[in-house]
Formats: C-alpha cells, sequence, structure tokens
C-alpha cells in the first residue's frame, strides 16, 4: 500500500500521509490539511470517520467482535483477573506483579475516605436526584477538597491521583445508592477486597453483619471489567476533551460521568430494563416493540441493541448473556424479564430490518438483568457502569496528558446567516 493518499481540489492535487497503527488500522494524516489548501476541512458529524488521537490502551475491531486492553482479550481477562489488576493494567500499561498489585490496593485503601463535608454536600440533593446527576456532581466537588493541581510531569503525582479517585469514587458511588435508599453513610472495610469493599458499602444495613455473597462478588467484578475500557466512545473522548484543556482529572471525570449518562451511552443499561418493564406489563408482546423499533415514525428504539462500531457482535454482550444465566440461576432468581429480553433478542436476529444495519444486542441489553438480581436499584445501572469505566477513563486522561496532545478544539462549517446590519428595536 501507497503511504500518502491524493485529494484534488479544485483541480490541485494534495498528498497526505498514512498513519498506520500495530493492528493495521489506517488513517490519513490531515493536521497540514487546512494549511496547505488554504483553508479546507473536512466535516465528520458523530466522528464516525475520524480519528481523534492515536492510543495504545484498547484495540477493537467492530467487524471481527475482537476487544482486547493493552493486547490480552476481553474473554481471557474477564475469566482470569480481577478488576483491580485490569484497571492497573489499563492505567498503566501492564499486568501488575504481586508486589504492584499489592502496594496498588493498599494505596488506594489509604485513600478510601471521603471528607465528610462532601457528606453535607450529599445531604443537600433532594431524594428524587438520579444518582448520575449527584455522582457526577461530588466527583467534581471532590476537586474542592484535593485543590492541588497534578503535575503531570511526575509519576509519583500522577500516581497518587489515580490511587486517590479509585480509592474515593466507589465510596461516592455507595453513598449515592444509601442516599436514594434511606441508609446511612458506611465506610466500608479496609480488610475487604476492593469489589467485596464495594458492596459492603452498597448493601450493609445498620442493624446486622453483612455476609459476602462470592456470587454477586464474582458478577460485579466481571461486570466491572467488561465495562472498563472502550476505547475513543463519547464519555472517553469527553475526559480526553475536557481534560486537554489541562482541566483536572476529578472534573474531566465529572465530564465523563455526564456524557455516559445519555440513554444512547451508558443510560442505555437503564432503559433497557425500563423498556422490558414496560414489554411485561403490556401482556409480553414483544412483536409489538419489534415493530414499533422499525417504524420510521416512532422515536421508539429497540434499547440495548446496536453499536456504533460493533457490525457483527458485542463480545462483552456475549459474556454478559452466559452471566445472566449463571448469575440467576446461582441465585434462585427466576425474572420473567430475562425471558422476554430472551426473545425480543431471538426475534431481532432473525428479522431483516436488524440483519440488514447489522445491529446486535450490546454490553447493556443483559447487564441490568444482572445488576436487578444483585439488588440493585435501575436508577443505579448506569453509576454502576461509571464504577467499571473509572479505569479507563483515568487510563485515557492520563495518556492524553503523557502525550501533551493539544487542546481540543474542532472546526465547523458555518451555514448562519451571512453579514446583517443591525435594526434597532423600534425598526424590527
Ligand atoms: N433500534 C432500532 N433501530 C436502530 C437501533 C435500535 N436500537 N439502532 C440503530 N438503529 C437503526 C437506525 O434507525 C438507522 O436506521 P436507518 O439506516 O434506516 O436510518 C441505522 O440503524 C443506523 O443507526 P445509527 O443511529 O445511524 O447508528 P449509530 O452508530 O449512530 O448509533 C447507537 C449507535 C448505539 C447510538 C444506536 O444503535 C442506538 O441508539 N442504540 C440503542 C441505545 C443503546 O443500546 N446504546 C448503548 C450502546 S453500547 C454501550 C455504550 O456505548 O455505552
Amino acid at each position: 500500500m501507497a503511504n500518502t493518499a491524493s485529494i484534488e481540489i479544485e483541480g490541485k492535487k494534495y498528498d497526505f500521509p498514512l498513519v498506520k497503527g500495530t493492528e493495521n488500522e489506517v488513517a490519513i494524516d490531515i493536521t497540514k490539511l487546512r494549511g496547505s489548501t488554504g483553508g479546507v476541512i473536512t466535516i465528520d458529524p458523530g466522528y464516525k470517520n475520524t480519528g481523534s488521537c492515536e492510543s495504545a490502551i484498547t484495540f477493537l475491531d467492530g467487524e471481527k467482535g475482537i476487544l482486547r486492553y493493552r493486547g490480552y482479550s476481553i474473554e481471557e481477562l474477564a475469566e482470569k483477573a480481577d478488576f483491580l489488576e485490569v484497571a492497573y493494567l489499563l492505567i498503566f500499561g501492564d499486568l501488575p506483579t504481586k508486589e504492584q498489585s499489592e502496594k496498588f490496593h493498599n494505596d488506594i485503601k489509604a485513600e478510601a475516605v471521603v471528607d465528610e463535608d462532601v457528606h453535607k454536600i450529599l445531604d443537600a440533593f433532594p431524594k428524587s436526584a438520579h444518582p448520575m446527576g449527584v455522582l457526577s456532581s461530588l466527583t467534581a466537588a471532590l476537586t474542592a477538597f484535593n485543590p492541588s493541581s497534578v503535575d503531570v510531569s511526575s509519576e509519583e503525582d500522577m500516581y497518587k491521583s489515580v490511587v486517590r479517585i479509585l480509592g474515593k469514587f466507589p465510596v461516592l458511588v455507595a453513598w449515592t445508592m444509601r442516599k436514594k435508599s434511606g441508609l446511612p453513610l458506611d465506610y466500608g472495610n479496609k480488610n475487604l477486597g476492593y469489589v467485596e469493599n464495594i458492596l459492603k458499602m452498597m448493601f450493609k444495613v445498620p442493624n446486622e453483619e453483612y455476609t459476602q455473597n462470592p456470587i454477586l462478588v464474582n458478577a460485579l467484578d466481571k461486570l466491572l471489567i467488561l465495562h472498563a475500557d472502550h476505547e475513543q466512545n463519547c464519555s472517553t473522548s469527553t475526559v480526553r476533551i475536557t481534560g486537554s484543556s489541562h482541566a483536572g482529572l476529578f472534573v474531566s471525570l465529572a465530564a465523563g460521568i455526564s456524557a455516559l449518562w445519555g440513554p444512547l451511552h451508558g443510560g442505555a443499561n437503564q432503559a433497557v430494563l425500563e423498556m422490558l418493564e414496560a414489554i411485561k406489563t403490556d401482556g409480553g408482546d414483544t412483536k409489538k416493540y419489534m415493530a414499533k423499533a422499525k417504524d420510521k415514525n416512532d422515536p421508539f428504539r429497540l434499547m440495548g441493541f446496536g453499536h456504533r462500531v460493533y457490525k457483527n457482535f458485542d463480545p462483552r454482550a456475549k459474556i454478559i448473556k452466559k452471566a445472566a444465566d449463571e448469575v440467576l440461576g446461582d441465585l434462585g432468581v427466576e425474572d420473567p424479564i430475562l425471558g422476554i429480553a430472551k426473545g425480543l433478542e431471538k426475534e431481532a436476529l432473525e428479522d431483516q430490518y436488524f440483519v440488514d444495519r447489522k445491529l446486535y444486542p450490546n454490553v447493556d441489553f443483559y447487564s441490568g438483568i444482572i445488576y436487578r438480581a444483585m439488588g440493585i436499584p435501575t436508577d443505579m445501572f448506569t453509576v454502576m457502569f461509571a464504577l467499571g469505566r473509572l479505569p479507563g477513563w483515568i487510563a485515557h486522561w492520563r495518556e492524553m496528558r503523557l502525550r501533551k496532545e493539544p487542546i481540543g478544539r474542532p472546526r465547523q462549517i458555518y451555514i448562519g446567516a451571512t453579514e446583517r446590519k443591525f435594526v434597532p428595536m423600534e425598526e424590527r
């Protein structure tokens, strides 16, 4: 393959270098396009064809259904690693040794306390507030309690901010849920594993001991791993672009949480469950909802279906579907919603509309069913996604800063009014 691409604009030819990744993906480097052509830019709403950066964190091939973190397949990581190992891998590039792993966990535990004044901020939210809004606000508020900015040229400083947020974020997640359920806040227990501690902080009731259920621990660990990174998705790109102005880590994460909230992104897991509930209440008629999803005059979409990048299958959905069967079986939960989900999936996979558009179940289609079986309220599902995505966001923020990426600032093609003379109010 030639290593340049040529573009002809109004009879004049311009050559641009090609960039090739380690997995042979090819991009046209247009960094000199505007300068050399005297102002021509590219336009690509939704960035369907635009690479915003080079990244060494996650590889995904949507046609083949491949997802790898730092070269390791998601299937192998979900089976053999734990969430903190995966977090370390994503952020620092390699699987930790035993010593690195122990130190990492101990350093995170040392940071797993939150200033009592954050508690006061939490108190000020109405109980009806959506947990994602609360989480985003509290994450931004952490900046006020840890005001010193990170010296990104110092590995030590970077490491400290990473363990700080990995320690405090689960506390905020758990508090967000406890606030909703009216439970007093719990500060966890240093002797527990990372995921065990999260479960305790979420579910411990004041008048009894919290007993760990290994089925729940394993299920949550796996779900967090599956959500841990997904390269340049909407929320991760938001974190990178926010951080590119040299805004701090915590506020960049808060921006990412807001982006994740939307139902086309992380909010889909809540939307899926609400959709399945609505189908159940409506008598379980999946065909009616399939028809709605295909009707261009109906805004309804089959939530948990389709993906910008996966046009074959979402490898995470395969693992989660199997896990949903196992977890519900192990817990002895019979949820009619699972049956509706499976029926809907079968119909969609055989339907020409979905086949033609390569729409497959995504990561969010079955995750809510597991969260529900675990006793997690529906409006906390996207918060759980954020908990899993945290290491990915951190890894991308760190990579972006270490690579000294320029501030993100897209261009536009202006389509508004051309120059007009101001008209005084009385003449309008
Ligand atoms: N139900 C019905 N039709 C759909 C769906 C769906 N879920 N998704 C896409 N389509 C149709 C869409 O109407 C369009 O049809 P046509 O070509 O006739 O106009 C075609 O498929 C392509 O859709 P698109 O909106 O151009 O595709 P996109 O890459 O911009 O959007 C998506 C991807 C994930 C936003 C979209 O598939 C969707 O809205 N899915 C439902 C929400 C969801 O499950 N989101 C979670 C995504 S995975 C986790 C995450 O990212 O956080």
